[in-house]
């Protein structure tokens, strides 16, 4: 059996809320804490999917929305399992849970981080803004970026 037959995905909840934390903090510079974490699972507009490899998280996505708009606040996969589809399936698994009750989404995402942007371009986001000196440690602009979600 490959890894990848091994993944399967779940809804993020209090299971595996320790194990998304333990990834995000290999993922990111200044990752969300486990308590804010926590909080979003208590939070009713809020959506996230995790990818698990045995008893770790190695795929997350976590969104907020109000009324038909959806934001992007993480989408994150573990170096180990970069490039086989991760992220697209969890932002796949978002939209179709959202189908019908958000249009549009949006991000920001750190002006340097090509991986990410591609990402995004690819599944259909483009810039809608710009802000330098957004994001500190380092100091980078953000770019904003926003997608129409299929109805
Ligand atoms: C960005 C990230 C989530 C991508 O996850 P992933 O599971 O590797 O992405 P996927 O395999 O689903 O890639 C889908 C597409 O995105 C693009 N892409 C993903 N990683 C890329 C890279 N390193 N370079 C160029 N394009 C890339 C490609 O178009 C890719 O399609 P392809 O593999 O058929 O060419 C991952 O690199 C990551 O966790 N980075 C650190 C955290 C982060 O920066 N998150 C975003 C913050 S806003």
């Amino acid at each position: 059996m490959t890894q990848r037959d091994d993944l399967r995905y779940e809804l993020f909840s209090a299971e595996n809320l320790h194990a998304v934390s333990s990834l995000t903090k290999c993922c990111f510079l200044s990752p969300w804490s486990e308590s804010i974490y926590q909080r979003e699972l208590e939070n009713p507009l809020s959506v996230g999917f995790v990818c698990m490899a045995g008893d770790n998280a190695v795929g997350m996505i976590h969104c907020n929305f109000v009324a038909d708009e959806l934001t992007l606040n993480t989408l994150c996969v573990d170096e180990a399992y970069r490039r086989r589809g991760i992220a697209r399936k969890l932002w796949g698994m978002v939209t179709e849970m959202m189908q019908g009750v958000c249009t549009v989404c949006y991000l920001e995402v750190r002006e340097s981080n090509l991986p990410a942007r591609t990402l995004y371009e690819s599944l259909g986001f483009v810039q809608n803004g710009y802000r330098p000196r957004y994001y500190s440690d380092p100091d980078e602009a953000a770019v904003l970026m926003c997608c129409k979600l299929v109805e």
